[in-house]
């Protein structure tokens, strides 16, 4: 089977720079990504590359290789459905809101939309690849689904089904997509596992391409997810104890680290894990645990979320306590408000809760995140409004474009991301702006303390006692 014309259907975080990197690395290859969101296709054709819809070091560059040669955006969805060899479903799997399974379970509508689509308009033999992140079991939906076409169409149409799911971390998107340390392909066909990796095969050592079964292949992805999200809760238990006890989390992260067992990545502490996806994930492997009748195991990867949650709410408590127990009036810089560095992507963002908790107790935000525009921040402070009861006592935020400016009388200020600029920031121009007696708060541990501790400010860094 050789590919020669690709279809992804869902042009967002994962469909767009993954399907961006393989038309980069096969010309010979026509890959077209389509959306049900015009809007946001519209912005994928913009000549203004600083528009496209989201933020990737180096996507802009691929995209002006390939956009127009082989790489294209589209709305029409049934067209370039009929047209593919090999279609990718890459459409967002959120937590299921309401019904059977709310706030465990993931909505898979986008999902079974998309396949029924596929079914009614593929034409021939075609490649079906799980690129979203799923419910272990989903690819057997999805043949069921795939193959009621056949039941009520006399041309016969083949489909094959196969897992690939997607390691890519945002703000190292285009990184992680051209040196991956592996590709997973799970499936039952070897002509179409094969017809897959050799895609990949362009780029990717064939040592580094693991086939399985379709089943461990669409369950290591939710695990691999709730391991890392699994060593960021457990970095951020320690800090509260490294707090407790005068240890430094900066010391201990080193030393367990060096460890290979161990390994010394994702011990970074913080304020708690955001992003779309870790928290979904392992509240899906929650449920799904619950269904197997494994209570224990999932309500030990349950632990991880109750951690994540704790720590937001300890950090807001701990605000509030050094800044003589009420922030009401008080003016707060929060600095960073994407879930992490290098993105514009606030879903799940700490940012949101720790600002909503403080503007519940009254204080007065100024925010500031250079990739980050102020309706989005609008949008996402404005979900929970529902939550408050006395509305009259909350506080107000407003939008900074400037660092220091937004530093200007604050009583202090609060650093969410590890972002570059805020590891170079002049501490002496900030603290002459701010109000005495003035707080840092330092929840990624990422300031130039021997600058910074110099001043006139008090200085409290996540998981130093
Ligand atoms: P996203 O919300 O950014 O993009 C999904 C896109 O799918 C949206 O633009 C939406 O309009 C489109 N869509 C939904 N239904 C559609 C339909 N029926 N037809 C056409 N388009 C449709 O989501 P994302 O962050 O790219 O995530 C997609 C999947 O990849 C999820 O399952 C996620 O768990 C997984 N994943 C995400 C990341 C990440 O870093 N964001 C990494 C690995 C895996
Ligand atoms: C994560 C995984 O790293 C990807 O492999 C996976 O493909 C993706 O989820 C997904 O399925 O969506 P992402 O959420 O983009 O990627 O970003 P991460 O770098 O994993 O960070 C997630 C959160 O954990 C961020 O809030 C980050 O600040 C936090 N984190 C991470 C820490 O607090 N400490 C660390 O040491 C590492």
């Amino acid at each position: 089977m050789k590919i020669k014309n690709i279809c992804c259907i869902g042009a967002g975080y994962v469909g767009g720079p993954s399907m961006a990197v393989i038309a980069d690395k096969c010309p010979d290859i026509q890959v077209n990504i389509v959306d049900i969101n015009e809007k946001r296709i519209r912005s994928w054709n913009e000549n203004d590359l600083s528009k496209l819809p989201i933020y990737e070091p180096g996507l802009d560059k691929i995209i002006k290789r390939c956009r127009g040669a082989n790489l294209h955006f589209s709305t029409e969805i049934e067209k370039n459905i009929a047209n593919a060899d090999m279609i990718f479903i890459s459409v967002n799997t959120p937590t299921k809101k309401e019904g059977y399974g709310a706030g465990q379970a993931i909505d898979l509508k986008y999902v079974e939309a998309s396949t029924r689509k596929i079914s009614e308009f593929a034409v021939g033999e075609t490649i079906i690849v799980e690129k979203s992140t799923l419910p272990v079991k989903t690819a057997e939906t999805i043949k069921e689904i795939l193959e009621s076409s056949n039941k009520k169409n006399k041309q016969l149409k083949k489909f094959y089904v196969l897992s690939n799911p997607e390691f890519l971390a945002e703000g190292t998107a285009i990184n992680d997509l051209f040196f991956p340390e592996r590709v997973l392909i799970g499936g039952e066909s070897l002509e179409a596992i094969n017809a897959l990796s050799s895609i990949y095969k362009n780029w990717i050592e064939i040592s580094k391409i693991i086939t399985t079964d379709l089943w461990s292949s669409e369950l290591s992805k939710l695990i691999a997810n709730a391991f890392l999200a699994q060593r960021v809760s457990s970095i951020n238990s320690v800090t509260a104890l490294c707090e407790a006890t005068g240890a430094n989390i900066k010391d201990v992260s080193l030393a367990i680290g060096t460890d290979k067992r161990i390994g010394k990545y994702f011990l970074n502490p913080g304020p708690g894990f955001g992003g779309s996806c870790f928290k979904k994930d392992i509240l899906n492997l929650v449920y799904i645990c619950n269904h197997y009748g494994l209570y224990e195991v999932s309500s030990y990867w349950q632990g991880i979320i109750n951690i994540n949650n704790w720590q937001k709410k300890r950090l807001t408590r701990l605000i509030i306590e050094k800044l003589f127990g009420t922030v009401s009036g008080k003016n707060i810089a929060i600095l960073g408000f994407s879930f992490k560095a290098n993105t514009n992507d606030t879903r799940e963002s700490p940012a949101i809760d720790i600002s909503n908790d403080l503007l519940k107790e009254g204080a007065i935000l100024s925010i500031y995140d250079s990739r980050v525009n102020y309706s989005q921040i609008e949008n996402d402070l404005n979900k929970n409004d529902k939550l408050f009861n006395d509305q009259s006592k909350e506080g107000k935020w407003s939008y900074q474009k400037d660092i220091y400016k937004t530093a200007k009388n604050a009583d202090a200020v609060v650093i969410l991301t590890e972002s570059d600029e805020f590891k170079v920031l002049d501490w002496s121009k900030i603290s002459k702006n701010m109000r005495s007696p003035s707080w840092v708060f330092d929840t990624k541990g990422i300031i130039n303390m021997k600058e910074a501790s110099v001043q006139d400010i008090n200085i409290w860094t996540v998981g130093q006692g």
